[in-house]
């Protein structure tokens, strides 16, 4: 990504050689020596060009020279075009960039509303680590699609709907332990579910016969039975409001939740529908999509609606209600192949909407400490507790003059906030192990790190406003390398955030995060601030604009920026 200044130079500068010339290979450099941003594009067109790339590269840099913002364009080595920002206009567009709310991010989702169907977890079950990752993942891609500008339907598509009902209630009816549901109503549920798996077990006697049972229930829940309707309305709201306490300590709030309940009753129109226009045909008494050589199963043989049924329906839904422009769909790495499957079937029957799928690696937990006889399945309030209560060992050892009250409010978001960027910080795609050391470790890129990063820079301007000193952002320059470092860092953050949101990946914004903090901290332990002399004011106002930055970034990925720690 390069800055919104560069990019109509290096279009006008690539058209004077070549209309078709890449302008994306102009990137962000790591070594100032190498200037602010790189284009190596000579490279390229000297070959097909038969020309020399020095001498191409040559050509290009009256282009840029003496426009304003850059400060400086050379060729380096045999045809590298070096470009170094004007610092006057460094400084005067960080300004600019602390002063507006969205901090310069590119407004690219104006007027566009995106759904993010995340979290998503299945009734009468415990929220697992997957669905964690998927709440925290959905939770960051809302925000920063937020501030890019897009209207975000945040939808809980929860899993409460089909054959798991009808088991639970044959379950519910041979096995309940009443005073174990009224203690912890999820708990004894999913204990009925994976009670019922084992005793339905038997291919035969007893076995049989609960499967048929649970089958008629099933049936009879979906005709609209009223005791078991009743029943299954009990076991979801005593699901939602176990949800509902994580999300309330995690700070996620959902525009809609409409679980797959919400679209059983639409499958049959839908199937008759993609049969009527041609998608789908009948083959062997179920109904399909033939998709290249794949096929997709929309109605089994035995009538009942699959899981791409599901989301058809609920994509026709969405796509009626809000037609959005897009559709991200938060989910554990495995459900890859019904998506892309899915997709393929929206597209051919023109739902036009883009449909994206994030798919993320597994959170393996450490052996032992919090799995169950399940492996995965844990109490996400219990893992919050356990992380806010290290936290807080943290903070008592670190922090010991601080009041009961800040104390307890810093170790909340530590600890929460430790558990969210985990999930945040790897690229989506990888597997994780839990663990708590590099989690909540006050160095390298965890959320202790950042909100550490964040509090000192508050310390800072404590200090000054205590010496008298009101910052004045107008007296912003750039003359020290680290102060210029952390300036770069700042102006690429936004393109940072696009980049994220093209590909889909918040751990983009964590990186850029990191990045941002550590130079941040180069500038606060290599150059004095408020011993600063004649360079004060100025360094006041870098970390002024600083702070107002880190602040965003860090309430973009969900976590709580603190005053003191
Ligand atoms: N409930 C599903 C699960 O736990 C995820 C649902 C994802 N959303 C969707 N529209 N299919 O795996």
């Amino acid at each position: 990504m390069i800055p919104a200044l560069l990019r109509p130079l290096a279009a006008l500068a690539a058209a004077s050689v070549d209309p078709e010339a890449d302008v994306d290979a102009l990137v962000p450099t790591n070594n100032p020596a190498h200037g602010d941003y790189q284009w190596n594009f000579a490279f390229r067109m000297a070959k097909a060009r038969r020309e020399n790339p020095r001498a191409l590269a040559e050509r290009l840099v009256p282009c840029f020279a003496g426009q304003p913002g850059v400060g400086k364009a050379e060729v380096a080595g045999p045809g590298f075009l070096n470009l170094h920002l004007d610092d006057v206009w460094l400084a005067r567009t960080l300004v600019a960039q602390a002063a507006d709310p969205q901090f310069g991010l590119v407004q690219s989702g104006a007027e566009k509303l995106a759904i993010i169907d995340f979290s998503s977890p299945n009734v009468a079950k415990r929220m697992h680590v997957g669905h964690m990752r998927s709440t925290h993942l959905g939770h960051v891609l809302s925000l920063m699609h937020r501030a890019a500008g897009w209207t975000v339907i945040g939808d809980n598509h929860i899993g409460d709907w089909g054959t798991p009902f009808g088991k639970l209630i044959v379950a519910w009816d041979h096995w309940r332990d009443q005073a174990a549901y009224d203690a912890d109503p999820v708990g004894e549920l999913e204990r009925l579910y994976v009670l019922f798996g084992e005793k339905s077990a038997a291919k035969e006697g007893a076995g049989v016969h609960l499967a048929d049972r649970a089958r008629d229930e099933t049936a009879k829940l979906q005709r609209g039975d009223p005791r078991n309707t009743a029943l299954w309305e009990q076991f979801r709201r005593a699901s939602l409001a176990e949800y509902e306490t994580v999300y309330a300590r995690m700070g996620v709030r959902f525009e809609e939740v409409l679980g797959e309940s919400a679209y059983g009753g639409m499958t049959d129109e839908i199937v008759a529908a993609l049969l009527a226009e041609g998608v789908a045909e009948a083959s062997d008494g179920a109904v399909i999509v033939r998709l290249g050589d794949q096929v997709s199963v929309v109605r089994k043989k035995d009538g009942a609606a699959t899981y791409t049924a599901t989301d058809l329906a609920c994509v026709r839904y969405r796509v009626q209600r809000w037609s959005p422009a897009k559709m991200v769909y938060v989910t554990d790495a495995r459900q890859h192949q019904h998506f892309m499957t899915f997709f393929a079937v929206a597209a051919r029957w023109n739902v036009a909407a883009e449909l994206v799928h994030m798919g993320f690696g597994m959170l393996k937990l450490p052996d032992g400490t919090m799995s169950t006889r399940k492996g995965n399945v844990i109490r996400l309030v219990e893992l919050l507790d356990e992380a806010v209560a290290r936290a807080r060992a943290i903070v008592d050892e670190k922090s010991g003059s601080l009041d009961e009250a800040e104390r307890a409010l810093i170790a909340e978001a530590v600890g929460v906030g430790a558990v969210r960027y985990q999930d945040l910080v790897q690229s989506p795609s990888t597997d994780i192990t839990f663990d708590w050391d590099r989690m909540l470790a006050m160095d390298g890129n965890s959320a202790p790190y950042l909100l550490y990063s964040r509090a000192r820079a508050a310390s800072l301007l404590r200090k000054a406003a205590a010496a008298g000193y009101v910052p004045d952002l107008a007296a912003l320059t750039l003359e020290h390398p680290k102060e210029r470092e952390l300036a770069l860092c700042m102006l690429r953050f936004p393109e940072a955030v696009e980049s994220a949101l093209r590909a889909t990946a918040p751990n983009l914004v964590a990186e850029a995060t990191y990045r941002l903090c550590e130079a941040f901290n180069r500038f606060y332990y290599e150059l004095p601030v408020l011993t600063g002399q004649e360079r004060l004011a100025s360094r006041l106002a870098l970390t002024c604009v600083a702070d107002r930055l880190i602040v965003r970034a860090l309430r973009l990925l969900g976590l709580t920026p603190l005053d003191r720690m």
